[in-house]
């Protein structure tokens, strides 16, 4: 029998990128995964590519930072599928610039899909859980949110946020045999890294310890391995899938 046989896994912003990934990796260990995003049709497509390969998979429109949809949209996922087991808050933007030049609209956008989005989407989800007694909630954060980055101060400062509300959400859970966990990314190749030239790879790649970038899987392996019984120990902890990176 597979890992994930018989649970009910959504992951945000899984129409494309390490989201997708996410929810693929998932479908394998067996689970029902639940494709989450804002546009209908990429929705639409991303859980049909699932489901052609086999898997069990569904399609919700989620838009993270709007409470009333995601509230009634969970609704309708317990209603068709009775449970949530795992959810992985993985939505997130960026829109980067220098601080003397960034827009309070920049610096909004971003905290509310990154932050508050995640923050919205784990209280919806946590009646279900604590009804449960059980469920593991993984929110995407970023070594960007543990050692800052220059131009990037609205999307450090929210995924630092993360890491807290995770700590946060674990404690508050845990009496209920719910447990958060945060997953930080390094560099990681996307099709926004596959844009930049081999010699900005490589030097990026210079100061990474494993000399390379990481895939989208690599950050899945984690997720699994978090929402696994296997991590049933762990709660309230960040694990960088970053080559080595940066060490505390
Ligand atoms: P991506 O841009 O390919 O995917 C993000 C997804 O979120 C998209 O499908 C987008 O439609 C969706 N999304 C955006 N706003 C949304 C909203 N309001 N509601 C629901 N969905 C929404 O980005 P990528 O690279 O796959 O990133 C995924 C996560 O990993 C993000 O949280 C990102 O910050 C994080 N991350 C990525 C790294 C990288 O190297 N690509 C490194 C560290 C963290």
């Amino acid at each position: 029998m597979k890992r994930f046989e018989g649970k009910v896994v959504v992951v945000t912003g899984s129409a494309h990128g390490i989201g997708f990934t996410i929810a693929e990796r998932f479908a394998q260990e067996g689970a029902l995964v639940i494709i989450s995003d804002i546009a209908e049709d990429a929705v639409q497509q991303a859980s049909k590519k699932l489901q052609e390969q086999g898997f069990k998979a569904d399609g919700f429109v989620i838009n993270v930072t709007d409470s009333s949809q995601v509230e009634a949209t969970f609704k309708e996922i317990i209603a068709k599928h009775q449970r949530i087991d795992v959810l992985i808050n993985n939505a997130g933007i960026t829109k980067d610039t220098l601080i003397m030049r960034m827009k309070e609209t920049d610096w909004d956008a971003v905290i509310n899909v990154n932050l508050k989005g995640t923050f919205i989407c784990t209280q919806k989800v946590s009646r279900y859980m604590l009804n449960q007694r059980a469920g593991s909630i993984i929110n995407i954060a970023s070594v960007i949110g543990i050692m800052g980055n220059i131009g990037q101060s609205n999307y450090a400062a929210s995924k630092a946020g993360i890491i807290g509300l995770t700590k946060s959400t674990a404690k508050e859970f845990a009496s209920r045999n719910i447990r958060a966990n945060a997953v930080a990314p390094g560099f990681i190749e996307t099709e926004m890294t596959a844009q930049l030239s081999a010699e900005v790879v490589e030097n990026y790649a210079k100061a990474i310890p494993l000399q390379k970038m990481g895939k989208p899987v690599d950050v899945a392996n984690a997720c699994i391995f978090l929402a696994s019984d296997e991590a049933q120990y762990i709660t309230g902890q960040t694990i960088q899938v970053d080559g080595g990176l940066i060490m505390s």
